[in-house]
């Protein structure tokens, strides 16, 4: 069976993580992907989570405690992902980002591409060697494209001997579909 792009990202994720490992989520939104993350990392591992929206880290705080993950097991942070180096310290095995906007929150707080890029440059700083960047992409939002032009640009001129990056992506699907890039760290 052919996975959904996110899908995808969730098992490259789970093919890179191991208990005990610290990661990141760089847009927390629900903390759907934080959870997911959290119960890979297990009890002493660690996930390292960033929103620029408060009602973001208390929804994701709240899917941690309802799912029985220990406090100890993740930090949270109402703050830019571009300020990452400020709170998490390499190695980190794996960073997950889904842009755009809250699902069913404010649509008009949006990643921005500036911001993004910075924090995506930041996180292939503090991955370690084999682990993994995970980006899912929308387009179709005003303002997605731009973003996701930027990204695209930036991925390709990535040097090959240091990284691996790939895309997954809907091809016959209408008005610009979310896809997924991962970027492994040789
Ligand atoms: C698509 S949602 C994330 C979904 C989330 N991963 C989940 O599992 O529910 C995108 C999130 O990015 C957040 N965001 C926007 N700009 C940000 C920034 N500079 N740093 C961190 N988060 C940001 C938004 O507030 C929004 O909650």
């Amino acid at each position: 069976m052919l996975l959904s792009p996110l899908k995808m990202a969730h098992e490259i994720v789970r093919q890179t993580v191991q208990p005990g490992d610290t990661v990141i989520d760089g847009t927390l939104g629900n903390g759907h992907d934080a959870l997911f993350l959290a119960q890979l990392v297990g009890s002493n591992g660690l996930v390292v989570g960033f929103d620029v929206q408060k009602e973001a880290i208390v929804a994701s705080q709240s899917r941690m405690y309802q799912n029985g993950i220990h406090k100890r097991a993740y930090q949270f942070y109402h703050a830019g992902h571009q300020h990452m180096l400020e709170y998490a310290k390499g190695p980190i095995a794996a960073i997950m980002f889904n842009l755009g906007y809250l699902p069913l929150g404010d649509k008009s707080v949006i990643t921005q591409a500036e911001t993004t890029l910075i924090a995506l440059q930041r996180s292939l700083r503090i991955l370690r060697h084999k682990g993994v960047l995970t980006v899912m992409c929308y387009p179709g939002h005003p303002g997605g494209a731009e973003e996701v032009h930027s990204i695209e640009k930036w991925v390709k001129q990535l040097p090959r001997e240091y990284f691996r990056v790939m895309s997954y992506t809907p091809m016959n699907a209408p008005n610009m579909p979310a896809f997924m890039i991962a970027i492994e760290k040789n």
